[in-house]
């Protein structure tokens, strides 16, 4: 329950990110993953592994790697034609520490209304020595499009109290306003995620437009 509450939240911050994680984690512990086949199994656990942040590599490392080096947390509003826009994000610990809190920081600002229908994608990538490899779609989760965030949103019961207290809530409508919190803290006791750096970008449409597009540069120690 906690995890789903963790899910609800980040959802509404990073776009479908936590859904993902979520299913992502929560598929692995509970299914055989015989099923995959093989290219995509080799390549899930590829992504499954931990892999050192590039922040604690030598430099030496980074000699003949095309990539930017991922030094810290970043978020960019990747449509800036989008109805929501981030005005100011954090994401601490930075690195994230599993298990352990997870802490945001969070003002966002819708300029209209937006409602059911939301397509919505995810697109995940994780740095495996200086490349970003994306993951692939396997049972909804992983880079995947989704067809409407709100039916997503309404199979989430919980809805943290900070974001209650804003006004948003975490069913759709979601009303014009500017919303800021800076009291979302959660303990995730499980490992979320194997650590590595991870690109994970989302985006949201309504009705032909972008509503909202994010991505959200990480690192998991
Ligand atoms: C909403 O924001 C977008 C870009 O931030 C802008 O193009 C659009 O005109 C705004 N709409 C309203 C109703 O303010
Ligand atoms: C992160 O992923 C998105 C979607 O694939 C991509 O457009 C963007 O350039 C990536 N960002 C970085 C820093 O690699």
């Amino acid at each position: 329950m906690q995890r789903l509450t963790i899910i609800s939240v980040t959802i509404l911050l990073v776009g479908l990110i936590g859904t993902w994680a979520h299913q992502y984690v929560h598929e692995y512990e509970e299914e055989d993953r015989a099923y995959i086949e093989d290219e995509t199994e080799s390549l899930l656990d590829l992504l499954s592994l931990n892999a050192v942040p590039e922040r604690f590599r030598p430099e030496q490392y980074f000699i003949g790697r095309g990539t930017k080096k991922v030094q810290a947390f970043s978020y960019k509003n990747c449509d800036p034609s989008a109805v929501a826009q981030i005005q100011s994000l954090s994401v601490t610990p930075d690195p994230l520490q599993f298990p352990g809190n997870l802490n945001i920081d969070i003002k966002l600002a819708i300029n209209s209304t937006v409602d059911a229908v939301l397509p919505a994608s995810l697109i995940i990538s994780k740095k495996v020595a200086g490349i970003w490899i994306k993951l692939p779609c396997v049972d909804n989760f992983g880079s995947c499009n989704y067809d409407d965030l709100c039916e997503l949103l309404s199979q989430i019961g919980d809805c943290p109290d900070p974001i209650v207290k804003t006004g948003l809530g975490c069913q759709c409508p979601f009303k014009a306003g500017t919303y800021q919190t800076s009291d979302l803290s959660f303990e995730v006791d499980a490992a979320a995620l194997p650590s590595g750096d991870y690109n994970i970008t989302g985006s949201i449409s309504h009705m032909g437009k972008p509503a909202g597009c994010l991505e959200l540069i990480l690192t998991v120690a």
